[in-house]
């Protein structure tokens, strides 16, 4: 796990985590720190090794470490929504981007990560940053669709004081522990 080791040395990346959760200290909705990252990390694994996921039959190996990477950055963007009105999917990729290049991932890989991040709310949108993220055919669809479902796994609808506030569909919330 050295790429995800070296973004937890990243300077930039632990400040952003920690300004994104003063930011969101008194938010009654879902909040987007370091606790909701891990979650995503953790269930997105449990639920490629029960569902047998292409690369989960190898622990320690490249797909445990991008469903963490990808998780631990997709919502980066938050603060860029609270700021400037951003949607934060394309706040966070943008972000993202940055970030791997910096903890010198595999370029090849990174198109996963950014669109997942990039589809992580079920809104497709195109990359705006490069052309080659556009062609549908090199996306991986099970594991942005991986990231998406750990995602919404890891909000307990089910038991929020904000439910009737929420906006989310009542198909979105997440009404279960088990799936
Ligand atoms: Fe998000
Ligand atoms: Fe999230």
């Amino acid at each position: 796990m050295k790429y995800v080791e070296r973004l937890l040395k990243e300077t930039e990346y632990l400040q952003l985590v920690k300004e994104l959760e003063q930011t969101e200290a008194d938010r009654i909705f879902c909040k987007h720190g370091l606790s909701h990252l891990l979650d995503v990390a953790r269930i997105g694994w449990i639920l490629a090794l029960e569902r047998g996921q292409e690369g989960a039959e190898k622990p320690g190996e490249p797909l445990k470490e991008k469903i963490y990477l990808t998780a631990l950055l997709h919502d980066l963007g938050r603060l860029a929504e609270v700021k400037s009105g951003m949607p934060h999917h394309r706040a966070g990729a943008a972000l993202a981007g940055e970030l791997l290049i910096r903890i010198q991932y595999p370029r090849e890989e990174q198109r996963d990560i950014l669109a997942a991040i990039s589809e992580h709310r079920g809104e497709k949108e195109a990359f705006e940053f490069s052309l080659e993220y556009m062609d549908e055919q090199k996306l991986n669809k099970d594991f942005i669709n991986l990231i998406k479902e750990a995602d919404n796994r890891s909000r307990n609808c089910f038991c929020c004081n904000a439910g009737a506030q929420c906006n989310w569909s009542k198909e979105r919330k997440n009404q279960g522990i088990f799936w």
